[in-house]
């Protein structure tokens, strides 16, 4: 194998964070390149650490902080500068970026793109704040001025809006049908559990959830917005009944919340009658209280909204941000590590990590940071939410992330449930994806044998299957000899073998049987499928819905603001003008780029003719499917005034990037 170097270049390059090791969450990028990078992250730890004991006089804590408010401003206004002079390719230097490794930076395009979609979205909150249009010019000058007090009078969302549609973008899908509806209806409440921004939680209800209907049963029959009947034994021996329920959410006590926000474990019972999904009833908590939509009104819509926030915190902390995003980091970061960029199976898939790890990068910032967006608009701590993650990560083996395999285990195949539109389009893609990464591997590896005797492929799957405590210590950050050693076990950099936990970076990989090990072709091939679907269309199906439902805060908050079973007006039970402007500008700026297209040739560049043919092979199945989901869409409209775009080829990045 003559083309093979070796990847030791790049394992210095690339190397894991040891901050979540105790915690047992994804594996993720230390967050500093190169030995000066390490000594950095060294001293701004220690600042913080001794910042935060309280144990240095009065002035010196002052200078520190001082320093460290200093420089996380600077690097703010970096990154600000950077996007505004985006054209200057100085700013976009490697060098003068130091969290990542080269090469793996947003491009000049890139932010290009993102600077467009925020030049729109400060023009919209401008439009909502009633102040006027700025020029760019005008930002520039404005860059190191304190932050303006806020406005006293709430921002107006209609103004929002009406330039988004003025700057050429559009308004939430959703507002349409709460227009037609005259707000959430159950018809839309039970569609958005298929087609909405989350359809990762409705599951059928099986035999062997009996019990959890049995309190149910009691009563003797539910009517439904239809105006039908159902008796639950009977609907659910009859496989109609469907349950969305948030069991990780459950252990959530008063303390792991934000004060004035709440969360729950809420259960929604569906019924599937000939006129599609339909809600029976919902229990706030498991054992709690139970509405029913011939209840009264505002108890019954509160009850809705309440199961929209548990999505909503579900969707985005689990199944966006810790089943795409954070789950797929390890993969980004072992495949440059252990596989040389000629490898087969680095070029089938390094163009599916492009700007994985930079977009991650930031999430860390505007996303999961102290004061940053879960912060200030979910209901969970920043801590809790960051611990929910880790524990959702550890709950799922790496065969739970294939779509045939998640189906089955809800229980949603098509003889059960005739319409369901994630499933349905999710599986034309799953099924041209296998067929590209069978044909493309079949050409490298005509036998299990060459599968299992390719020492860079087995060193790969070591990597992210075997247990971390049999692992080389050298795949985290070192510091150099001359750092006392108890300064650097103040940061958690003096690791020993005893430090590193028994499980492996992705739970299960690539089977519970033999793990770190790749035994077959057949097995390489469910390897790849998997993670060219997760990065293109399963972050497609999460990410950019969420504008399109959770940017209309009457659909989807964020977090309660009363308790649901206090009778209070609806106003006071959602979130203020201030945190829906806020809430609406976060799912724009997250739904408000796709950059690249699955498939494309400008993104994944074989250097083999044969690879090329298969590439375009799988262009034109790609060109067929988005013919199919365009026909699907036309019925999706006509029958529910709303269409599911996002599985749409050409609405599918080739990596996760934003
Ligand atoms: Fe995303």
């Amino acid at each position: 194998m003559a083309f093979y170097t070796p990847p030791s270049r790049q394992q210095g390059l690339y190397r894991y964070t040891p901050k979540y090791l105790k915690r047992g969450g994804p594996s993720r990028l230390f967050p500093a390149v190169g030995e000066d990078g390490t000594l950095r992250f060294l001293m701004r730890e220690l600042r913080q650490a001794l910042i935060k004991r309280g144990q240095l006089s009065e002035p010196v804590s002052l200078m520190l902080q001082q320093v460290d408010t200093t420089l996380t401003k600077l690097d703010d206004q970096w990154n600000v500068l950077g996007t505004l002079l985006v054209d200057w390719q100085i700013f976009q230097s490697p060098w003068l970026n130091f969290a990542l490794p080269p090469g793996e930076q947003f491009d000049v395009v890139y932010i290009s793109d993102r600077k467009k979609m925020a030049q729109v979205l400060v023009a919209a909150r401008k439009a909502a704040r009633g102040e006027h249009p700025d020029e760019l010019t005008e930002t520039l000058t404005k860059l190191f001025a304190p932050v303006p007090a806020r406005p006293p009078a709430p921002p107006n969302l209609a103004a929002f809006y009406r330039t988004l549609e003025q700057q050429g973008r559009h308004r939430p899908r959703v507002m349409a049908v709460h227009e037609r509806d005259g707000g959430l209806s159950d018809r839309e409440f039970a569609r958005q559990r298929l087609a909405g921004t989350n359809p990762m939680i409705l599951h059928r209800v099986r035999g062997a959830e009996q019990e959890i209907l049995q309190p149910w049963a009691t009563q003797p029959s539910y009517l439904l917005a239809t105006g039908e009947t159902i008796h639950l034994t009977e609907a659910a021996a009859q496989n109609r009944l469907f349950l969305a329920e948030y069991p990780l959410l459950s252990a959530l006590t008063q303390t792991d919340l934000q004060a004035g926000r709440y969360v729950g474990s809420p259960r929604a019972l569906f019924f599937r009658s000939e006129q599609g999904l339909y809600p029976v009833l919902v229990q706030l908590e498991p054992g709690g209280k139970v509405f029913t939509p011939d209840g009264q009104t505002d108890d019954w819509v509160r009850a809705k909204l309440y199961t929209q926030i548990a999505d909503v915190t579900h969707h985005e902390l689990i199944d966006h941000l810790c089943h795409t995003h954070l789950s797929m980091e390890a993969f980004a970061i072992a495949t440059p590590r252990q596989l040389p960029p000629t490898h087969p199976l680095s070029q089938l898939l390094l163009p599916h990590f492009k700007f994985l790890l930079a977009i991650n990068n930031r999430g860390n910032k505007i996303l999961l940071a102290e004061g940053a967006a879960i912060d200030s608009l979910l209901a969970p701590l920043g801590s809790v939410a960051m611990e929910l993650m880790n524990r959702a990560f550890r709950n799922r083996t790496f065969q739970d992330y294939g779509l045939p395999n998640n189906i089955q285990q809800r229980g949603l195949e098509a003889e059960f449930l005739p319409e369901f539109a994630y499933r349905d389009d999710a599986s034309l893609l799953w099924q041209a994806i296998e067929d590209y990464a069978a044909a493309f591997l079949k050409r490298y590896y005509p036998t299990d044998q060459a599968v299992q005797q390719d020492p860079y492929l087995q060193a790969w799957a070591a990597e992210l299957g075997a247990p971390l405590n049999t692992r080389p210590l050298n795949e985290f950050p070192t510091l150099p000899a001359w750092v006392p050693s108890d300064l650097a076990a103040q940061v958690g950099l003096a690791l020993t073998t005893e430090d590193l936990p028994n499980h492996p970076r992705i739970p299960g990989f690539p089977t519970p049987e033999a793990p770190g090990t790749i035994t077959s072709l057949q097995q390489l091939i469910a390897i790849a499928t998997r993670i060219i679907f997760i990065c293109g269309p399963q972050h497609a199906a999460v990410n950019f819905s969420q504008f399109d439902y959770i940017g209309y805060t009457a659909n989807a908050p964020m977090a309660a603001y009363v308790r649901p079973e206090t009778s209070a007006t609806l106003d006071q039970f959602l979130p203020s003008e201030e945190q829906k402007l806020k809430q609406t500008e976060l799912t724009f700026a997250l739904s408000g780029i796709i950059w690249s297209r699955l498939g494309n040739e400008k993104f994944i560049r074989f250097s083999h003719e044969s690879d090329r043919q298969i590439l375009r092979a799988f262009q034109h199945r790609l060109a067929d499917i988005e013919t199919e989901i365009q026909t699907r869409n036309q019925q999706r409209l006509q029958k529910d005034g709303i269409d599911y775009p996002y599985l749409l080829p050409s609405q599918i990045p080739n990596s996760i990037n934003i």
